[in-house]
């Protein structure tokens, strides 16, 4: 694929679920009766959105911009963000499910070597991950093999529709060590202190709620679980990503410095992305 193409992903499509940071017009793209009515087998999660929704944006005008002490909301901001910062760094707006394809695309392996970057995190057999955002699966099919059947993956998403591929994707290969989790911005819905690592590839630079998430995550860690981050090298000008979906490893120091984390290393072997590994302390 010529490194263009990646400018043009589609713009930023809110999740179904979770639809806290916008309004619901601009969540949605359409007027909610008609969506009801597209949808059957997700009524009931859109309906449960929606109730979140409203109750989460109570007392906020629609369509007006507020700061709270941690995030900053701007007018002016970049096409491809949200408009709210965070130390500093504008959140992306999250890669609709409409663009699944491109994440199932047959160059992908030979651009992200992802095979060396499971490998890299040298899981054992019986160990619980997370892979959180996971899409379509791309990550988590590798890494339920690397944990093998007495191991477990939590393959996390907070769009339906993104959940639905990924089980479809799990039944069709027969893998059985996958549970899919369905999550909201701010909540992964982890079992606490399960996880031997949590994977994020792609994916920290859209959280609406970047503190929140990792808090979350950091729970569901055990003592000593590794986070992992793995990023489009904002460093580097020529990985061919739009800026806002790339993060610079101080950016992440910055961010992760307020969480319960220590770093540990920045694997640099893949050819676009940085490897970063922080592992939650003890206590
Ligand atoms: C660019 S895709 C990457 C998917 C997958 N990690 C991969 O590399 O194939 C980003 C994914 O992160 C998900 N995402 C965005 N914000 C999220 C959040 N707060 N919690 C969980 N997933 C989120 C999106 O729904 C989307 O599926």
């Amino acid at each position: 694929m010529p490194p263009g193409a990646f400018r043009q992903r589609p713009a930023s499509r809110a999740p179904l679920i979770g639809c806290e940071s916008g309004t619901l017009k601009r969540r949605f793209g359409m007027s909610i009766p008609r969506r009801a009515r597209v949808l059957t087998a997700l009524d009931t999660l859109l309906l449960g959105c929606l109730v979140q929704t409203l109750v989460v944006r109570a007392g906020e005008v629609p369509g007006t911009l507020t700061s709270t002490n941690r995030y900053s909301l701007h007018q002016q901001h970049d096409r491809d963000g949200i408009g709210k910062f965070y130390m500093g760094r504008e959140i992306a707006g999250v890669m609709g499910h409409e663009a699944a394809p491109w994440l199932e695309r047959l160059e992908r392996p030979q651009q992200e070597h992802p095979d060396e970057l499971v490998s890299d995190l040298r899981l054992r057999p019986g160990e619980v991950v997370a892979d959180i955002g996971a899409g379509t699966g791309f990550y988590t099919r590798r890494l339920a093999q690397a944990v093998g059947p007495s191991g477990k993956v939590f393959a996390e998403d907070i769009q339906p529709e993104m959940v639905l591929m990924l089980i479809n994707s799990m039944n069709r290969l027969g893998m059985t060590n996958v549970t899919p989790v369905l999550g909201t911005t701010t909540d992964p819905r982890l079992p606490s202190a399960t996880l031997d690592l949590a994977l994020m590839v792609d994916v920290y630079h859209e959280f609406d709620f970047p503190y929140e998430m990792v808090q979350a995550i950091c729970r569901s860690l055990k003592p000593g679980g590794r986070l992992v981050f793995v990023e489009f090298r904002a460093e580097d000008p020529n990985v061919p990503i739009k800026p806002l979906h790339k993060m610079s490893e101080a950016q992440v120091k910055r961010e992760m410095s307020v969480q319960p984390l220590d770093w540990v290393e920045t694997l640099r072997t893949l050819p676009w992305q940085h490897v970063m590994v922080f592992k939650k302390r003890a206590g």
